[in-house]
């Protein structure tokens, strides 16, 4: 018998496999890099009344970010996966304490070689400002995931998921993106201040469409990882 967390398992390792092209995965050796270099990684917040005027209320803000580097056998968060009790915690209320919890566990096991978390100052703005952590990567752990709340919301975040710190044989000396928006599949509210729905059982996670309410054509952000 498949307990929830198997099944959770499998689904995310065939949702990672089927996201690779078949191409990819025959002619892309595996990373060697060896070593464990340190990241400072930030999310650079962007969510206004300026840049957002028809998807921001005055009590926007971001919860505090949790950052990763892991091996392939950890899962933040992913697309068509679904989301773990520490991801619905952190999409609906912003708490990182469950996910802190399994981080913990992955790390104890060596597949999490580093992980931090980072909360807003204690000073506005908290929707337009930069907060930064520091990972370090080990050989085999070079995947990079994080991961904050857009609130209010009813389960929606904003990250980046397993993205590749080395490549072939070398640490990257940066990397960079936009921070993805996403709905973690577990409240039905449509609205950024919408009462709670319980989504049951929770859909796929999802990341928005660019023009889908909120973003309305404008993201919320970019992160970047620099090797220090
Ligand atoms: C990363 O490595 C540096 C240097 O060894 C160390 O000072 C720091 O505490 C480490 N950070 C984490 C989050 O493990
Ligand atoms: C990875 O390394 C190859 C070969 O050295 C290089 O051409 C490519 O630009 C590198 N990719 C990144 C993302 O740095």
């Amino acid at each position: 018998m498949m307990t929830t967390t198997s099944i959770l398992a499998a689904t995310i390792a065939a949702v990672a496999a089927a996201a690779l092209p078949s191409s990819a995965t025959a002619a892309t050796p595996a990373p060697t890099c060896t070593g464990a270099p340190s990241y400072l990684v930030s999310f650079h917040f962007r969510w206004s009344q300026a840049t957002h005027p028809d998807s921001f209320v005055p009590s926007a803000h971001f919860s505090p970010i949790v950052v990763a580097a892991h091996t392939a056998a950890y899962t933040m968060w992913l697309p068509a996966g679904y989301a773990t009790p520490g991801m619905k915690d952190v999409a609906e209320t912003g708490s990182t304490a469950a996910l802190s919890t399994s981080l913990a566990e992955y790390e104890a096991a060596g597949h999490v070689s580093s992980w931090g978390t980072g909360a807003p100052a204690a000073v506005p703005p908290f929707s337009t400002e930069t907060l930064t952590v520091q990972v370090n990567g080990t050989s085999g752990a070079s995947l990079l995931s994080g991961s904050s709340m857009l609130a209010p919301s009813p389960d929606w975040f904003v990250g980046m998921s397993r993205v590749e710190l080395c490549n072939g044989s070398t640490w990257l000396t940066a990397a960079r993106g936009r921070l993805a928006l996403v709905d973690a599949g577990t409240d039905s509210g449509t609205t950024l201040t919408a009462v709670d729905v319980a989504t049951v059982p929770p859909t796929a996670i999802r990341e928005f469409g660019a023009f889908d309410f909120p973003q309305l054509g404008r993201g919320y952000g970019t992160w970047v990882a620099e090797k220090i």
